[in-house]
């Protein structure tokens, strides 16, 4: 038996007036849409937004449901939207945000997965952008960085 040790490098700057243009307009677009998010039943709005290749700029927020476990995420959302649009349009930086908590929001383990596997399609890394209303910003450098020991495509055989 040997032990190993999973760890990355991230960045954390201490506000988003600290983060270079282009992340800090993907930053103030998906906090923007999490003030509309859909989320009358667990009041927790939470906003993405995608900047491609191109420079655009495309933004979702959660969707919720009476039928709870219909609802879903605002990165997979936004992402389904976006793959399904502009599959051969690479996604440099998706940020997430949200106006309920004074930390860097992290994405749920399913959209982590699903933010992987456009990240493998593309071969391309996604920067990943994560803030709260105010206080610290995280930006790491992959998906992969979130997700130790990573399911993908390569085990189906
Ligand atoms: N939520 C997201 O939209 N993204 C995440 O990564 C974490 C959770 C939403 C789902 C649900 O509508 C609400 O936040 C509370 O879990």
């Amino acid at each position: 038996m040997k032990k190993e040790k999973y760890s990355f490098e991230f960045e954390r700057f201490e506000s988003k007036s600290e983060l270079a243009a282009e992340q800090k307009k993907v930053v103030e677009e998906a906090y923007d849409i999490s003030l509309n998010a859909y989320a009358p039943y667990s009041n927790f709005n939470v906003g993405a937004s995608v900047q491609l290749e191109n420079g655009e700029i495309f933004s979702s927020s959660n969707q919720e449901n009476a039928s709870y476990p219909v609802g879903t995420c605002a990165e997979r959302g936004l992402l389904a939207y976006v793959n399904a649009n502009f599959p051969n349009i690479k996604i440099e930086k998706l940020a997430v945000s949200t106006p309920n908590v004074n930390y860097p929001l992290p994405p749920c383990g399913m959209c982590r997965q699903y933010i992987l596997e456009i990240e493998k399609k593309q071969s391309q890394p996604i920067e990943i952008i994560l803030s709260g209303k105010e206080g610290d910003v995280l930006v790491i450098n992959s998906a992969k960085d979130l997700l130790p020991l990573h399911f993908t495509d390569e085990f189906l055989g």
